[in-house]
């Protein structure tokens, strides 16, 4: 899909109040186009929020889905500007913690960003949900890792093997990238797959180790 440089300065010349609910920079949206021109073609993107961020999507991707609540009128300045291309763009309005559970998701996304609720537990529950829909090579963007509940989440991420770091923008904005990784099923346990754990199940496994040989050392048989 290609984007041209008049569109992309007419967003970015949208202030950062333009809806009320605080706006990715103008640094993030150039390395959104960046990333999105290197994957070549977005088939399928998704993000939680609205604001000049889906502006940007609906010129970069064939089909942009938003799940987001009308805050601060962040859905209906978008949904009213001359700068979206809204035949590439569907919403789906009401809290993610309702919508994101309930959707039927029939394909995966080459771009995801998270950018909904920020209070904890929300953005973690969108990931839940959107982790397992991004295809190999896709990107994850998350908003706001500098609100230590984000940035918790953003280091389990950063520790696992399905997701590569590729950069962050203002210190704020990570991109990952998905890896051929296997997926962690998400209707499992596994929490000694999670790459964050990793030293924890370790520890575990050499204390098992001991035990089990001072229990064979000493002829100790606990049934
Ligand atoms: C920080 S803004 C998103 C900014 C946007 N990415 C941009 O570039 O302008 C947060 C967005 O999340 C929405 N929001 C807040 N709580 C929500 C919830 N529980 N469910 C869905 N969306 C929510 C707000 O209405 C707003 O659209």
């Amino acid at each position: 899909m290609k984007i041209n440089e008049q569109t992309i300065q007419a967003i970015e010349a949208l202030p950062g109040n333009w809806h009320a609910c605080g706006t990715i920079s103008n640094s993030v949206l150039r390395v959104i186009v960046k990333h999105a021109l290197s994957l070549g073609e977005i088939k399928h993107s998704l993000e939680t929020g609205s604001g000049r961020s889906t502006l940007l999507f609906s010129h970069l991707s064939e089909d942009h889905l938003v799940f987001a609540l009308d805050v601060g009128e962040s859905v209906c300045k978008v949904r009213s500007s001359a700068l979206l291309s809204s035949k590439r763009v569907r919403y789906v309005e009401g809290p993610t913690q309702k919508t994101l559970p309930q959707f039927q998701f029939s394909h995966k996304f080459q771009v995801a960003l998270i950018d909904g609720p920020h209070g904890y537990p929300f953005p973690d529950l969108e990931y839940f949900y959107i982790y397992p829909l991004i295809e190999e090579g896709g990107l994850l963007i998350i908003d706001d890792i500098r609100i230590p509940s984000i940035k918790r989440m953003f280091d389990i991420i950063n520790a696992e093997h399905m997701f590569e770091l590729v950069e962050i923008v203002d210190r704020n904005t990570a991109f990952f990238r998905r890896t051929s990784a296997q997926l962690i099923d998400p209707f499992s346990d596994s929490w000694w797959n999670n790459g964050y754990n990793q030293d924890h199940y370790r520890r575990i496994l050499a204390k098992d180790t001991i035990f089990s040989r001072i229990k064979s050392a000493f002829g100790i048989n606990v049934s």
